[in-house]
């Protein structure tokens, strides 16, 4: 059969496509469940909804109680009047005397163990009596109350409260049965308490003594509010002043007050406090009327009241609330599962042994974008229809082509990235923990760092786009633009795109997808194809002194010792390599492969300058104990490995610079099978032999016939998926994948472990077969098959070759010897052992047990006519119970060679 030339790009592309296809349909499952996934979380969001709809209902439901104020969903149509009070300090932290105060004035500490102290209101300004005139009408009298007429009779004493203000003012917390409210008397009578009912509450009123003090500036005023709270003396003691005024110039003319008020709550808050403090104007107001116009004269100050309130049912769009967030988890979700896919095929080899039969990187490239691209698509697409079906504002009210535009750049930016990405990383594992941090961690990030920074109007717009280089902040602002667009309920239209930042984002992330994609294309060609870079050019300095390189003196020892045929093959390549000959198959130049010591171990060189040649039509066998560098060396001829120095040239391609070219002219049988689970034997040979350019009606019959050569045709084994064949059936199936399409070189890495005799003596009837036109190479362990299938064998030990040449010479070489085994009783041991030194001087005792013995006859020394002449004669005199003669098999030769190597070494 003739090959079939290269694969043109489309061909090889329509393989994959082709191969994908079937592979995906029959994981369906995991597609749909995957592109489900969206209606699931959608189902979520609508069942929190739905959750936190019916529990503002039942909130609002108990509208009319006590707890109205607290629920801002309780529509107030009548909001109560609220008595106005001034706030004043806790009985414990009110000013007394103290080091850091300079005035005597204050009353002594003992009142706060009588909880008698008063209440502290400071005056200053540019008039001491009339300072001191108006602080004196400050205070009103002894309680009085209407209690018909309630609140205007409240309003001639002076109510204070220590109690802080609640959320809002529709309510007094200070108001309660289990507190007193305060009257500010300037004297009181001890335990004046007088019970006030307040609608349907019953509190009490107290007398409190208020203290009017002059101070003569109102930096000294400052000085002492200041003083007074426990962070602003140094024996942190709570001072505190309940408030001052400075009447600065006021006279009979002008009246100009300044105050100091406390606004804070202790939860920090501020504001919301106004309740209390309009009292404290209205004090120095009428205590100014009273000076003006005599006591009997005052404004009264009933009440204060909030304005009504609408109920606030809760209508609180969730999706819109947590959108951002949760969507941004949503669609970053598929980025895990691009990564993944793209590291399991690296990690799995399964991306190599494709490339390894010809599949480019383009094509690859191009079908898995569009895979990936598919999913995402549908994915989104699946996420947009649910979340618009259980009626999320969010999709509903955006316009469906900005939404289109922007998911559709994103996920090609997410796949884009996940190429990038996956370049770096070769374990699953790994790749899966770090792609879901990045996930989670981007939402996480988006919502409590990014969204601060886009909300803030001091943060640069600049650094907010430069932010948004960031994939998952880019998403994370799309999708922010949407949820305020829903949430203020006008939705987002191509006219307001810009308003949103949105244009720009787009720019951003189509620019990003292009450079990443062209990026990461590169830095995969250049990782897979561009190591001539870094590896090739030792080759020639190599090649010109080869002397210089054998004395160096890590491989001195072996080189030193070359054997003569390992040699001629040497001058043979250098020969070949001078003239520039292209015609063979295989042809390594001192090949080399040094893995670099670790943790303080020394290098391992585990190919040493090994030089070959092999020409089409002839099966190669590399034979050699376990660690030898066979794999390494099979790994670099097929790409796997990148050569130390020195190179190989396949049908005259260099494997260091065109590498793609020689996969196009390269079959390879794995040590370890790759193939893919689900898919059947013939769905395999299909895809390889498509690559392998086969076409129409030559593909079915050439996957047929390999099938059949195999044996994996008959009784439906063709049509199951692999994952379901025995070890044999793998191993017969990766071989045919490694014949199909008559490739020129094929590398077989132990074909045949694990087969049972039957099967392996079709398999080398398929390989002889095959080898008619092709150069293989093949590794094993098994000598009967190096000895039935190869034409040139190579004892490969500690890296190097250590003898070359056709089974029957190797034989010759290093066997030349018989093996002679006679069992008799023990005593006549001596007696054979006489008789074999008589006929053979040279001959070797290997081995004696118990009257077996056994020698080496070197075969120029004896006729095979006087072994057996010698058997009679033995016969003849005592007892042979058994006896025998064997030529040397190739497994004496291995085991010479191997340990001839070792102990030289
Ligand atoms: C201070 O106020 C009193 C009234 O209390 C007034 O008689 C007096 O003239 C004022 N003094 C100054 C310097 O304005
Ligand atoms: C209390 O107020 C009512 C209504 O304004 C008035 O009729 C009554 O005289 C007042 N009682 C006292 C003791 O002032
Ligand atoms: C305030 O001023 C009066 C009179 O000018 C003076 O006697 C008094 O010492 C001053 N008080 C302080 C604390 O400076
Ligand atoms: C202001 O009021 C709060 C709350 O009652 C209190 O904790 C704080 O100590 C007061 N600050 C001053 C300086 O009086
Ligand atoms: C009130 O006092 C301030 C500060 O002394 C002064 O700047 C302002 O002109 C005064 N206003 C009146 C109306 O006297």
């Amino acid at each position: 059969m003739a090959t079939h030339g290269q694969a043109s790009f489309w061909a090889q592309a329509n393989a994959l496509l082709r191969k994908n296809l079937t592979y995906q349909r029959k994981n369906i499952w995991t597609n749909v469940r995957l592109v489900l996934v969206p209606l699931f979380l959608c189902l979520i969001l609508l069942a929190i909804q739905l959750l936190f709809d019916s529990l503002m209902n039942s909130v609002s439901d108990k509208c009319g109680t006590n707890n109205d104020f607290q629920s801002t969903d309780c529509p107030i149509p009548n909001p109560p009047l609220l008595p106005p009070m001034l706030a004043i300090p806790q009985p414990k932290s009110r000013a007394v005397k103290a080091n850091f105060f300079p005035y005597n004035d204050l009353p002594l500490e003992s009142c706060r163990k009588t909880g008698t102290c008063p209440v502290t209101i400071l005056f200053t300004g540019s008039n001491h009596s009339f300072g001191k005139a108006l602080s004196g009408n400050i205070f009103g009298g002894s309680f009085a109350v209407n209690t018909s007429d309630l609140l205007p009779s409240l309003a001639h004493n002076v109510l204070a409260a220590t109690q802080e203000t609640g959320d809002n003012n529709y309510a007094d917390p200070a108001i309660s049965k289990d507190f007193p409210v305060y009257n500010i008397q300037p004297q009181c009578s001890p335990n004046s308490t007088w019970p006030l009912s307040f609608g349907q509450t019953k509190t009490a009123v107290k007398c409190v003594q208020g203290l009017s003090l002059w101070r003569n500036t109102s930096a000294a005023i400052n000085d002492e509010l200041f003083k007074g709270s426990w962070r602003g003396n140094p024996e942190r003691l709570t001072n505190e002043i309940a408030a001052a005024y400075d009447l600065l110039s006021t006279d009979g003319k002008n009246f100009n007050v300044t105050i100091w008020y406390n606004s804070t709550n202790t939860d920090g808050s501020s504001g919301q406090r106004l309740v209390r403090v309009p009292r404290l104007i209205s004090l120095i107001s009428n205590a100014y009327l009273k000076f003006l116009k005599g006591p009997g004269t005052s404004i009264l100050f009933q009440f204060v009241k909030e304005v009504p309130r609408h109920g606030s049912k809760s209508n609180t769009d969730i999706a819109s609330l947590l959108g951002p967030l949760f969507f941004t988890w949503v669609v970053l979700l598929l980025f895990p599962v691009i990564l993944t896919s793209l590291v399991y095929e690296k990690q799995e080899r399964l991306r190599i042994i494709m490339k390894m039969h010809g599949l480019g990187d383009g094509p690859y490239w191009m079908i898995s974008y569009a895979y990936f691209l598919t999913i995402s698509f549908l994915y989104v697409v699946s996420l947009v229809i649910f979340g618009s079906a259980i009626g999320l504002k969010y999709f509903r009210i955006n316009d469906y082509s900005i939404q289109f535009v922007f998911y559709f750049i994103f996920i090609n930016l997410q796949i884009a990235f996940a190429f990038l990405v996956s370049l770096v990383f070769s374990k699953v594992k790994t790749v899966t923990v770090l792609a879901y941090i990045l996930v989670f961690g981007s939402g996480l990030l988006g919502s409590s760092l990014f969204e601060e920074l886009l909300e803030s109007p001091s943060f640069p717009d600049i650094w907010i786009l430069a932010l948004e280089l960031y994939p998952g902040f880019a998403l994370y602002r799309g999708l922010y633009e949407f949820s305020q667009s829903a949430f203020r309920g006008n939705g987002m239209k191509w006219e307001n795109v810009s308003e949103a930042g949105m244009n720009k984002l787009f720019i951003i992330m189509s620019v990003e997808w292009l450079v990443i994609l062209i990026v990461a294309y590169q830095i995969d060609q250049v990782s897979s194809s561009g190591r001539s870079i870094f590896f090739c050019f030792k080759k020639s300095s190599s090649l010109s002194s080869p002397s210089t390189q054998r004395q160096s003196s890590d491989d001195g020892v072996l080189i030193d010792m070359e054997k003569p045929d390992v040699a001629q093959e040497r001058e043979k390549v250098q020969q070949l390599r001078k003239e520039g000959s292209t015609g063979h198959a295989i042809v390594c130049d001192n090949l080399r492969k040094v893995y670099p010591g670790t943790d303080g171990n020394p290098k391992k060189l585990a190919v040493r300058g090994l030089y070959l040649d092999v020409p089409s039509g002839e099966c190669f066998g590399m034979l050699g104990p376990n660690g030898a560098g066979k794999t390494s060396f099979i790994n670099m001829m097929t790409g796997l490995l990148k050569p130390t120095s020195g190179t190989a040239l396949v049908q005259g391609f260099d494997i260091c610079k065109d590498m793609n070219k020689v996969y196009t002219s390269m079959g390879v049988c794995p040590q370890h099978d790759l193939l893919w689970e689900t898919l059947t034997g013939r769905e395999h040979l299909l895809f390889y032999g498509r690559l392998k350019n086969i076409k129409g009606s030559a593909l079915t019959q050439a996957v047929e016939e390999s099938l059949k050569s195999v044996s994996l045709f008959d009784g439906g084994v063709a049509d199951k998926p692999a994952g379901k064949y025995s070890g044999g059936m793998k191993r017969r199936l990766s071989v045919a994948i490694s014949l199909i399409g008559n490739p020129q070189v094929v590398y077989m890495d132990e074909p045949s472990t694990g087969l049972d005799p039957a099967s392996r003596n079709n398999l080398w009837t398929v390989i002889q077969r095959a080898k008619q036109n092709t150069a293989i190479i093949l590794t094993t362990h098994s000598m009967e098959e190096a000895e039935f299938l190869c034409d040139r064998l190579g004892i490969f030990v500690d890296g190097g070759l250590q003898c070359i040449g056709n089974p029957k010479e190797l034989k010759g070489r290093y066997g030349g010897s018989y093996v002679f085994t006679m069992t008799t009783s023990s005593e006549h041991e001596e007696k054979v052992e006489r008789m074999v030194q008589h006929i053979s001087p040279n001959a070797k005792k290997v081995y004696h047990l118990a009257g077996t013995q056994k020698f080496e006859i070197p075969k120029q020394e004896v006729m095979i006519a006087d072994l057996f002449s010698m058997v009679e004669k033995a016969k003849s005199k005592f007892t042979v119970f058994a006896w025998g003669l064997a030529d040397t098999t190739l497994e004496d030769v291995f085991f010479k060679v191997a340990t001839q190597a070792f102990s030289s070494s």
